[in-house]
Parts: C-alpha cells; sequence; structure tokens
C-alpha cells in the first residue's frame, strides 16, 4: 500500500483568510495542507471573521488565529512578523478585490498583507469574487502588480458565483492552490526547522473524563545504572512525556500510578507515585502495577520480575504507558565502593530485563480482551525503521515513535513529533505537537482500544450478564 504523498512535511505555511464568501473553502484547504504534512497557521482578516470562525481553524491547525494586526501572540511577539519570518510560503486564499487593492498598494492594516508585506518567503494568492469585480480595471492592475512582486496568482475559474450568476471569479479548485503553494516552495531548505521560532502552538480540544474508574499505569524518566556508589549509567530522558500522559489521564479520571525512574518535571500530585532507580526496580514495580500485588512480591522484587505464574484474576491496571527510557545493560559487578581514579576503566555490561517482553510473556495466556492496554514508546535516532519490529517484539498495542535528534521532538523539549506503528496499519505520523497534546492523542487512541475490550468482553459474557463489579460496563 503506498502511503499518502506528505509533499509539506516539515514546512510551516501561512494560510491568509479575506472576507469572501468562499471564505468556507479556506477551512478545507487547512486540512488539506495539513495532511499534506504542513504545519498550518491561519489568518484572517476581520471581514473573513464574519464568514467564518477563527476558532474553526485554531480546531483544524493546532495554532491561534491572528485575527488582528495589533494584537500580540500570547508569548509577547507579534503574530505577523513571526509568520512572515517563519512560513516556507504564505498562501492568501480567498483573497478579495478589497484585499488584492490593499495589497498591491503596500497597505498593512490587517495580518494577512502584515505578513506578506514582511516575508522573504514566496506568496500564493488566489482571488475569489464577482466576475465584473475580477474583470474591473483595477483589480486587473492590482493582480498585475502583485506578479511584479513575484507572487503566484492562482486564477480563478468559471463557475456559479455568489451573485447566482454564472461567470468567472469563483476560487480555483483546492488541487490548484495546493498544487501552487508545493510548487512555489519547490526544493528551498526549510525555513525555521527550530520550534521556537515559529508560532506557538494551541492546546487542543478538552477531552471528557472517559478514564473513570479506570486503572492506568504509567512509567516516566530514565533508569539509572549504579557503576558505584557514586555513578551510574543514565540517559537524556526528562520524564516530560511520560508526565503528561499522566496527567491527561488524571484529568480525564483515571487512576494513576505513575513509576519514575530520573525525571527533571514534578510528577502531579495527584497520581501514585513509585520511584524506581534501575531496570530490575522499574520492572519489578511495572509487574506489581499492572498485575496486580501479588505479582511482585518475591523475596527479593528490586532484582527479580514476579514468578511467570499467571494470577486467575484480572490484571491491576486497564493500562500501560510505558514511557520511561529503560536502560539495555548495566554493570554486571557495580562496585561497593567508589572507583578510585587510574589509568583506564573497563566495565563490563550485561543486559538488562526487556520489561514490556517480559509482561508480555506473563500475560501471554490471557486472552486478548482481558490484557491491559499496552503502550510502547520508541526513541529512534535518525529514521523509524526499527519501529515496526519493536512493536512486534515488545507485544505492545501500538508504539509511539519518535527520532530523538530533531530539535522539536527530542529529550528536554515540550513538543514532540511522533509516528505511530499499530499491528496492521500503515505508520501514521501526527503533526508537531505539544507533549501534552501528544498525551491526549495517545489516550484518545487508548480509550478507544478499552472500549473495543469492553464490547468483547460484554458479547462473550451474553446481554444482561455484565460484571457489574469491575471495569466492564462503567465508562461512557
Ligand atoms: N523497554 C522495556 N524494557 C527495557 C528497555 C525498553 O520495557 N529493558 C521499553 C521502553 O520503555 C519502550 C520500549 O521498550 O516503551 C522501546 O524502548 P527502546 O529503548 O526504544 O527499545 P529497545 O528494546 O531498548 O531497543 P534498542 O535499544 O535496540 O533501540
Amino acid at each position: 500500500m503506498s502511503e499518502p504523498t506528505r509533499r509539506l512535511a516539515g514546512r510551516l505555511i501561512g494560510l491568509g483568510v479575506t472576507g469572501s464568501i468562499a471564505a468556507y473553502k479556506a477551512i478545507e484547504l487547512a486540512r488539506r495542507l495539513v495532511e499534506e504534512g504542513a504545519e498550518v497557521v491561519a489568518m484572517l482578516t476581520p471581514s473573513a471573521t464574519r464568514f467564518v470562525a477563527p476558532l474553526t481553524f485554531e480546531a483544524l491547525t493546532r495554532h491561534a488565529v491572528d485575527t488582528d494586526v495589533l494584537e500580540l501572540l500570547p508569548d509577547g511577539r507579534i503574530g505577523h512578523i513571526v509568520v512572515a519570518d517563519a512560513a516556507d510560503a504564505i498562501v492568501v486564499a480567498p483573497a478579495t478585490a478589497h484585499w488584492l487593492g490593499a495589497m498591491a498598494h503596500g497597505l498593512a492594516g490587517d495580518p494577512v498583507s502584515a505578513a506578506c508585506l514582511a516575508t522573504k518567503a514566496p506568496v500564493v494568492v488566489a482571488p475569489a469574487m464577482d466576475g465584473d469585480m475580477y474583470r474591473h480595471p483595477a483589480t486587473v492592475a492590482n493582480v498585475a502588480r502583485l506578479r511584479e512582486f513575484g507572487y503566484r496568482i492562482v486564477e480563478p475559474e468559471v463557475g456559479p458565483l455568489a451573485s447566482g450568476q454564472v461567470g468567472l471569479g469563483r476560487l480555483a479548485e483546492l488541487d490548484r492552490i495546493v498544487e501552487a503553494v508545493v510548487e512555489a516552495i519547490g526544493e528551498r531548505p526549510i525555513r525555521a526547522p527550530d520550534p521556537t521560532l515559529r508560532p506557538p502552538l494551541a492546546a487542543g480540544p478538552p477531552r471528557p473524563e472517559d478514564l473513570t474508574g479506570r486503572r492506568v499505569v504509567v512509567t516516566a524518566g530514565g533508569t539509572a545504572e549504579p557503576i558505584d556508589p557514586v555513578r551510574f549509567i543514565g540517559n537524556r530522558s526528562s520524564g516530560r512525556m511520560g508526565i503528561a500522559v499522566a496527567e491527561a489521564a488524571l484529568a480525564r479520571g483515571a487512576e494513576v500510578t505513575l513509576i519514575v525512574g530520573r525525571i527533571e518535571v514534578p510528577p502531579p500530585e495527584a497520581a501514585h507515585v513509585i520511584q524506581a532507580e534501575t531496570a530490575a526496580d522499574m520492572a519489578a514495580a511495572v509487574y506489581r502495577a499492572v498485575l496486580g500485588p501479588t505479582a511482585g512480591a518475591t523475596p527479593d522484587s528490586t532484582t527479580e520480575g514476579p514468578p511467570l505464574a499467571p494470577t486467575s484474576r484480572a490484571p491491576a491496571a486497564d493500562v500501560l504507558v510505558m514511557a520511561a527510557a529503560v536502560a539495555d545493560f548495566r554493570p554486571a559487578r557495580p562496585a561497593a565502593r567508589k572507583l578510585p581514579r587510574s589509568e583506564r576503566l573497563v566495565l563490563e555490561l550485561e543486559p538488562t530485563e526487556d520489561i514490556l517482553a517480559g509482561l508480555a510473556e506473563r500475560l501471554a495466556d490471557r486472552p486478548h480482551r482481558e490484557r491491559p492496554v499496552v503502550v510502547a514508546f520508541a526513541a529512534e535516532t535518525g529514521d523509524l525503521g526499527r519501529a515496526a519490529a519493536k512493536l512486534a517484539a515488545k507485544g505492545a498495542d501500538f508504539l509511539v515513535a519518535n527520532d530523538v535528534l530533531a530539535p522539536d521532538a527530542g529529550f528536554g523539549v515540550a513538543t514532540n513529533r511522533v509516528t505511530i506503528f499499530a499491528p496492521d496499519a500503515p505508520p501514521e505520523p501526527w503533526p508537531l505537537l505539544p507533549k501534552r497534546e501528544v498525551a491526549e492523542r495517545i489516550l484518545d487512541r487508548v480509550v478507544r482500544l478499552l472500549d473495543e475490550r469492553s464490547v468483547q468482553a460484554g458479547e462473550l459474557a451474553g446481554a444482561g450478564r455484565r460484571d457489574s463489579s469491575g471495569n466492564g460496563g462503567a465508562h461512557r
């Protein structure tokens, strides 16, 4: 199966919308640009806001919409200048006769013309208006002037117009506009790959409390494997992604156990927080939290996992989100005392337990519908080629992969750009999003999987025989 083309992946596109009846088509245009992989930031003239709501664009693009040339961004920057400096292209669709006139004369009274005046990016303009207006010498001169600026004009088409007449002036087909944007950008390098130079992302829509009554276990941060009592082998995980998932799950009504290694941000107070320094500690804590208290109660539970014998009870948790960066190797013989400086130090490392694989083994004899929903993460460097194989090896329901070398998607930053790998589905790349919104979308998927399991369990139990004590029917 061929993947959809994403010709604008990584690009920032400024979408200028002006006050024409065709403004409603700009909503679909925003969606198409996003589908092509672009990050889109919409700017509306005051009259455009009378045809279409800024909120619609905000929901589609995840960016605050600039409607007022005099208003600053929440972070104090000037919106139209940020777009001008960061956008790979600005597309104005639909462009009214009034806007063409203002632009031709450099009148920057609205955010769209202000951004166009200030930018060095290519500008694509798709006019839409009544046929007589489009043919008027004033409009013709204004369009010619815009061509002199180097703007690409996507000519309107013949078709039914708002006046009821049929004529030239209908906004060009969206395919043509998208094509013009792709062509205008061509092979130019991405202008502002650094997300801090781009307009800030808006938070996503609020979610319902759809995890009420659910027990969610989240791991976050990096493990530390001792070399001696002072030193350890660690990693750069900050814990932000896992903590964002824990916070989102709490807000959605879940009971959250958060198992943390080393973290740089405080965990939410409402979570039941368990510290797990090493991979072995984390393995024991995860098995106990997911499988139930007896599962972790081995004599030396910090170094050994629970017995493989399955418990007959349902798992203690409905969901495990394994966002922690767990060490794959640990010093085979950590020193009891601080190692003195010497010419050379050779450490022998031994592999740690693969927690997810171990859990899959412990859950192997349970029917699918009785297993917790398991989400794995994969931090890759470079391409995500190994992610699909990892999904299978980890026995997870889906895997969230990101390239930690990308400036906007790695350790210690507030945003993330991830691709979702699920069985029997093509990889699903998500746009650059705040980590909280990535967390919400992960949980949206988790909720769908939980619902599917509830339906399967319900079907099996037969109508009217629902388990009133457990998690079966209490949700949504
Ligand atoms: N993980 C785990 N136990 C480990 C190591 C990793 O359960 N000992 C989990 C991580 O929490 C993550 C997933 O497995 O959810 C993938 O982790 P990653 O480090 O990307 O994969 P590895 O299996 O460690 O493979 P590699 O190091 O070769 O990339």
